[in-house]
């Protein structure tokens, strides 16, 4: 089958039962979690029982708001959810973050949940935009409390997990701009041979060649018991797409959501399930779909992808020890 209908497939009709592990005790930490996905994994761990679920939102207001929503569904005591500032477009926002991480008496699981879609192509902190959040500093925040969940995991005997949600759509990624040679992110900074279409889909394809790294570097093993993970939620009905996108694609996309788009609820078990208590050591490092490990993909499973993990590798490695140094160094 090819890559749409295996995908109409699994969005028809996989059911993915409600998640019913056991958190009790745990901390848990889940970035852009004032809605959409995020919110609903929240709102299930939350409900498992977590003794402490910290959303992670760049705006203190709405993370309260959703705060008091999930408090309101869950009957729980307010003291379980804490709100925390994290701008994923701010290094030094990421850096604060994860500074005062390490002084939680515990750390669990992390879910990297927060994410840009746009077509809009600007510069943050000298990147493009998505490059910048769903890349870049969301590495920065994963190998930043990688320490704190190795010493956690240590203290309790509890492995710990990370889950990366990046997306399926990175199959489908050209990356035409990885043609051209020198640094990747000297590249994809050049807005008059930015394909923005595409953007998305690269993000989340060089998400991977991340995460596939990162995880390599860090096996499960006694000195860092912890799972690192990234999966895809599916297609959700989610305000991803609130930016303006071109005619047919933003047309295909309204329609085809509606159709067989999950809601964000059901999406979110897939997140739950990435970072569960029992998780299966043998996912350390594989991408996720329907809480089963799924196809690295043709980008990556293929020579051109090896060179270009090895690549990104060394390339992103470089730019985080510029943000923070000595932060690869673990
Ligand atoms: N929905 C889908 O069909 C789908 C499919 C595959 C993968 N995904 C992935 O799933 C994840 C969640 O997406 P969603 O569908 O739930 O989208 P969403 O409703 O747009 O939620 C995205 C969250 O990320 C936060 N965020 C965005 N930029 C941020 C920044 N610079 N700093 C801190 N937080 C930031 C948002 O905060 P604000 O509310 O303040 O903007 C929001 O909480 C994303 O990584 C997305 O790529 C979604
Ligand atoms: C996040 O950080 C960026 C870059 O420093 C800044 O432009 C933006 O205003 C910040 N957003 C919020 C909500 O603090």
């Amino acid at each position: 089958m090819g890559f749409f209908l295996e995908f109409l497939w699994r969005q028809l009709f996989v059911w993915l039962p409600t998640p019913n592990y056991d958190f009790s005790g745990q901390t848990v930490i889940i970035t852009g979690s004032n809605t959409g996905l995020g919110r609903e994994a929240a709102r299930h761990i939350v409900r498992l029982g977590a003794a402490k679920v910290i959303l992670a939102v760049r705006t203190p207001a709405k993370g309260e708001a959703a705060a008091a929503e999930i408090l309101e569904s869950t009957k729980k005591t307010s003291s379980i959810i804490e709100v925390w500032e994290l701008n994923l477009s701010s290094s030094a926002s990421v850096k604060a973050f994860a500074k005062r991480a390490q002084g939680l008496a515990r750390l669990d699981a992390v879910i990297l949940n927060a994410g840009i879609l746009t077509t809009q192509f600007a510069l943050v902190e000298g990147e493009e935009s998505s490059i910048v959040v769903n890349v870049v500093h969301n590495t920065l925040l994963a190998l930043s409390l990688l320490p704190k969940l190795r010493e956690s995991a240590a203290k309790t005997g509890l492995r710990g997990r990370i889950a990366f949600v990046g997306s399926d759509l990175q199959y489908l990624a050209k990356f035409a701009e990885g043609e051209t040679p020198g640094n990747t992110f000297d590249v994809l900074r050049v807005e008059e041979k930015a394909d923005m279409d595409d953007r998305y889909k690269v993000s989340k394809l060089l998400l991977a060649c991340a995460v596939r790294a990162i995880s390599a570097e860090s096996p499960v093993s006694d000195k860092s018991n912890v799972i690192i993970t990234y999966l895809t939620p599916g297609a959700c009905k989610s305000d991803l797409f609130r930016d303006p996108m071109g005619g047919f694609q933003a047309l295909a996309l309204a329609i085809g959501k509606t159709i067989i788009g999950r809601s964000t609820e059901v999406g979110s078990r897939t997140l739950v399930n990435a970072v569960r208590p029992n998780q299966d050591v043998k996912v350390h490092g594989q991408f996720l779909m329907d809480g089963k490990v799924a196809s690295a993909g043709p980008k990556i499973n293929s020579p051109e992808g090896k060179k270009l993990e090895e690549k990104f590798h060394k390339e992103l490695y470089d730019k985080l020890e510029q943000l923070s140094p000595g932060v690869t160094k673990i």
